[in-house]
């Protein structure tokens, strides 16, 4: 017995220096944490339960058979956040770099099916050399055994990537399967080929953080979510996120009490819109202003700026905000804002988030680049999202909701359970002068001061339509509200709302237009 449990011991601590002392100092060199000193920051102190700590590679070739570390690059088990469970693996890298074998995809795979089995969330650390080199096909097959997992658990468990190190080839399609991607700045990169390659191919020289850093793919790409500077600050922010989720998408949004009383009103929301309708003015204050606390977890911040997206409380459930920013290109959509948007409302529909929208859209952005590039297919990929949601949608407009775009953000006509406009608001087919431009040409052009007829004409038109209250005739809209009483009406309709039922037809899936 004594003998076994020497055994035991010497094992766990071998398992627990993964690759040694001397990689472990090296990633420590980096700036970076090991696999466990990252999950002991994402989880609750004392919580983490591991699994399969002594599982080793089987193989032979190129004298594998004399390196084995116990748990075989990567660290998987389960814990809490905020006391609520989650499964993890965390990819270590000082053992084989942190690299893929059979027996290391099967630990993920493990955690995964426990994970979609139970109703957990899985939340994946990233920090791999690819592919095991020494393994070949065997370790193509753990990855793609890991790719039908993500897709099978997608819209089942929220999926969060963290990448914390390098992230190549076939690689990154796991983390682009999941709902979140986190990035390190400086010490993470993601790219389908290496800047090597990249060289010898195109004779482009790129550095590996300018292919797939942090910053490229936060504010570029699109492709990560998230980008903070320490791999603490991530972790941290990780979990923030993580207190936003439902477990799954049978479980209800997590409630935390909030002392911010829903009748709170906030007169200065009077005075954020200017006067001049050309005049910009920044969404998230008004965002701040009404969510409980100000608190609001921008999800892609430094992506399509032209919209908001992100995670917020009212009466301290969760709520997805969409808000068109019309700090960045006057808050038109264009493919980019449209992309990003869809898959944040398209994420709340599945885990069952209720959608708060503001609108402030004065249309979608002309020009040859974006209709060359697919403004048509990309911006249906919004319509669509709000179309084929559920979850209860509440929309407010706090200025223009101008053509398509109207129809498009959350509107009534697309299943909008609450549509609410301050009075200043402008629903119409496009701007004032625009409208007259076109409608009025010919009187426009025979006046004898076509500027002062233009005037008049876009008056005219502005008068009659830059108001809410033909749209509120026709009950597309619910209510013209002051703006400091939104806290208030949003809490009551999502009272009104909680015990909503929408079902969509039968169907196998949908073909949205990708
Ligand atoms: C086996 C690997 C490895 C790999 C790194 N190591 N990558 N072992 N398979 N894929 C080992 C190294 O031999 C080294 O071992 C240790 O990990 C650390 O690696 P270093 O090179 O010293 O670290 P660093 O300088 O930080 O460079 C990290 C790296 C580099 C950029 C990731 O190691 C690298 O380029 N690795 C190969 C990447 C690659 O081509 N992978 C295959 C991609 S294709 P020692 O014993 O010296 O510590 C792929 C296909 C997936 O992944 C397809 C899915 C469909």
């Amino acid at each position: 017995m004594t003998d076994m449990m020497e055994q035991f011991d010497h094992l766990r601590e071998q398992a627990r220096m993964g690759g040694g002392a001397r990689r472990i100092e090296a990633q420590h060199k980096r700036g970076k944490l090991t696999a466990r000193e990252r999950l002991e920051v994402l989880l609750d102190e004392g919580t983490f339960e591991e699994m399969d700590t002594f599982v080793e590679h089987r193989c032979t070739d190129f004298g594998m058979e004399k390196t084995k570390h116990p748990g075989d690059g990567v660290v998987i088990g389960h814990g809490r956040i905020f006391g609520r469970p989650v499964m993890v693996f965390s990819q270590d890298f000082t053992v084989f770099g942190g690299s893929l074998s059979e027996t290391h995809a099967q630990k993920i795979c493990k955690v995964m099916d426990l994970g979609v089995k139970n109703g957990i969330p899985v939340i994946g650390v990233n920090d791999s050399g690819g592919a095991r080199i020494q393994e070949g096909v065997a370790s193509l097959a753990g990855y793609a055994e890991v790719f039908q997992r993500n897709v099978l658990a997608s819209g089942v468990v929220p999926q969060i990537s963290a990448i914390m190190g390098p992230c190549a080839g076939g690689a990154v399609y796991s983390p682009a399967l999941t709902d979140f991607i986190f990035m390190v700045r400086d010490n993470a990169f993601m790219f389908v080929t290496g800047p090597e390659v990249v060289k010898q191919v195109t004779h482009e020289e790129v550095s590996f953080e300018e292919l797939g850093g942090a910053s490229t793919h936060s504010t570029r790409s699109g492709v990560s979510d998230f980008a903070f500077e320490t791999d603490i600050e991530l972790l941290k922010q990780l979990r923030r996120l993580y207190s936003f989720l439902p477990l799954n998408n049978r479980d209800a949004v997590p409630v935390y009490p909030t002392r911010d009383p829903i009748d709170r009103e906030d007169t200065s929301l009077n005075h954020v819109v200017p006067d001049d309708p050309n005049k910009p003015y920044d969404m998230q204050e008004i965002i701040e202003k009404v969510v409980d606390n100000g608190d609001f977890m921008e999800v892609q911040e430094g992506y399509a700026k032209n919209i908001l997206v992100g995670f917020a409380r009212m009466e301290g459930a969760t709520v997805g905000v969409v808000a068109n920013q019309p700090m960045v290109l006057a808050g038109c959509l264009d493919i980019d804002s449209s992309i990003k948007a869809a898959r944040f409302v398209r994420f709340c529909d599945c885990f069952g988030i209720p959608v708060v929208t503001f609108v402030d859209v004065p249309g979608f952005l002309p020009g040859s680049d974006q209709e060359h590039r697919g403004i048509i297919k990309h911006g249906a990929k919004l319509l669509f999202a709000y179309a084929e949601a559920t979850v209860p949608k509440i929309t407010i407009i706090t200025r223009k909701a101008y053509g398509g775009a109207y129809d498009v953000m959350s509107s009534k006509h697309l299943r909008g359970d609450l549509n609410y406009a301050w009075p200043n608001a402008e629903i119409a087919v496009m701007g004032s002068k625009g409208a007259a431009e076109i409608i009025f040409r010919k009187e426009i052009k025979g006046a004898e001061d076509p500027e002062a007829a233009l005037k008049e004409k876009t008056d005219l038109y502005a008068e009659t339509f830059a108001n809410p209250f033909i749209a509120a005739r026709r009950g597309y809209l619910d209510d013209v509200i002051r703006p400091h009483r939104t806290r208030v009406r949003i809490a009551q309709g999502l009272q009104l709302l909680k015990n909503k039922k929408l079902d969509n037809p039968w169907k196998k899936h949908a073909n949205m237009p990708l």
